[in-house]
């Protein structure tokens, strides 16, 4: 197959790519698999998934463990079209390339990441190719320069040769001192990988297949290697909570930069949490302290005040939300919609311009244009076993502390008196109340404190 690809260079080459996961992730320290942590509320391994295919790779597979159904799961839902082929018992990343291999085209590239490595992107793996492709090396590998090289293998030179990759345990001061690390992330060409992987020793402190041992095995057969050096942030791996944290903290300033740039509205930036995949356009603005997490779309003009917490909401714009607010998923706010303090809402349509500004709970709901939900509201809409739903018409006006006891619709220009308990349906235009009527007995009040004062001091005698 021959296209265009990667620098304008044409490659005659399929592309594939294999994602290691077979890992425990036992430094992690909680007994779930690593690459399931969330980053930006993805799972590591989607990230990792979602910048593979963005490559559009001829083949995409996967390397996971013996009973990590989870993951395999996460696979399907991420990437369809991966593979998943299973490394049963995992003897390191060299053999778990080398487990891979026969499902591999014997021809191209072979891209390698691994699960745990979620800041990579597409412009740097492309970097990676190309640069493989140029030189016609065996081995490319990525290096990077973090601050804190700790736990990372060093790569090797003689001269500007790349010779081998030395993990941390290995290198001897001199080599640990030049801080330029493996990112784990490495190309080969196709035809060579068989035998590079093929080869490789046992090591004996970890009872495991390297696969950064490919470098000094391709060099020993007078095979050239290449490095490329990738933006420091974007080599880090997780393998503790702790480092889990740091990427977390550099994955939000870079979406948040972006939105920035974009023409997003934050004026404390630093204090927004951004899913992965929310969207947010130009013109928004996002006060301090909002958490938008995943499946969150808002529009122009649309306003999210402080200490908000959103979830798989679209919110149209100049809608605003806030503060204070909860919008959980399938919530949809029309243009001009507005959702007040301390207000919760799930699967709930507010229509143009509708309002709910005070303490309310608006679950299951169409809430039509124009309408007014007054403070205290609440959509009954669980009866213990089965969710039901309610229907507000347009321009319909519900007073304070009402409560809508779901099935239940409520006419279009409808008013429901303060304080009703509605149970059933209210017609267009009609007023409903729905309370105990008021008894109002004149002077009762001093008479009954009088009475409770006698009986009080008679009991405080006895
Ligand atoms: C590895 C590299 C190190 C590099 C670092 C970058 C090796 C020997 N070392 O170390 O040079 O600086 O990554 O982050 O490769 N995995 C499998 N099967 C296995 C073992 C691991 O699929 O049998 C997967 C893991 O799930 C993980 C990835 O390979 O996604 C890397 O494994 P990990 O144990 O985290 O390697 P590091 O010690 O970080
Ligand atoms: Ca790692």
């Amino acid at each position: 197959m021959v296209r265009p690809v990667r620098g304008g260079l044409v490659s005659h080459a399929p592309l594939s790519i294999v994602v290691l996961a077979a890992g425990k992730g036992t430094r992690m320290r909680n007994g779930q698999p690593k690459v399931l942590h969330p980053l930006a509320g993805w799972p590591l391994i989607r990230h990792v998934l979602v910048t593979a295919r963005s490559l559009e790779p001829d083949r995409l597979i996967v390397v996971l463990g013996p009973a990590m159904d989870e993951v395999a799961a996460e696979v399907r839902s991420s990437a369809a079209d991966a593979d998943i082929v299973i490394q049963d018992p995992p003897l390191g990343t060299g053999h778990a390339v080398a487990t891979a291999c026969p499902q591999l085209p014997p021809q191209g590239a072979v891209l390698v990441v691994y699960g745990d490595t979620p800041l990579l992107t597409r412009s740097t793996l492309e970097r990676l190719l190309s640069a493989r492709e140029n030189a016609g090396a065996a081995v490319a590998v990525l290096a990077f320069r973090p601050p804190d090289p700790t736990g990372y293998g060093r790569l090797r030179f003689e001269g500007d040769e790349l010779v081998e990759l030395v993990e941390e345990r290995h290198a001897d001061c001199r080599l640990k001192s030049e801080g330029l690390c493996n990112s784990g992330v490495m190309a080969f060409d196709a035809t060579r990988l068989p035998t590079l992987v093929g080869d490789l020793p046992l090591r004996p402190e970890k009872r495991e297949y390297y696969l950064t041992d490919t470098v000094a095995q391709a060099v020993a057969r007078g095979w050239r290697c290449r490095a490329v050096e990738a933006p420091w942030a974007e080599g880090l791996g997780v393998n503790s909570q702790r480092q889990l944290a740091e990427l977390e903290r550099l994955w939000q300033r870079r979406r948040r930069d972006e939105l920035l740039d974009e023409g997003v509205v934050m004026p404390a930036p630093e204090t927004v949490f951004l899913a992965a995949d929310c969207f947010v356009a130009a013109g928004a603005i996002i006060e301090p302290y909002v958490v938008l997490g995943p499946g969150v779309r808002i529009g122009k003009g649309a306003v999210i005040h402080s200490f908000s917490h959103l979830e798989s909401a679209v919110i149209e714009e100049g809608a605003s939300v806030g503060p204070f607010a909860r919008l959980r998923p399938g919530t949809v706010l029309e243009a001009g919609a507005r959702v007040g303090n301390f207000v919760e809402t799930k699967a709930a349509r507010l229509c143009r311009g509708a309002k709910a500004n005070h303490l309310s709970y608006l679950g299951d709901a169409t809430i039509g244009a124009g309408a007014n939900i007054g403070a205290g509201t609440i959509t009954c809409n669980y009866d213990g076993f089965a969710k039901h739903r309610t229907e507000i018409g347009d321009g319909a006006f519900i007073g304070s502390n009402t409560a809508l006891v779901a099935p239940v619709r409520i006419g279009h220009a409808a008013i429901v008196a303060a304080g009703s308990t509605v149970t059933e349906d209210v017609p267009d235009d009609a007023l409903a109340i729905a309370r105990g009527r008021q008894a109002t007995k004149p002077g009762r009040a001093a008479e009954l404190r009088t009475r409770l004062r006698q009986a009080a001091n008679g009991h405080g005698r006895s």
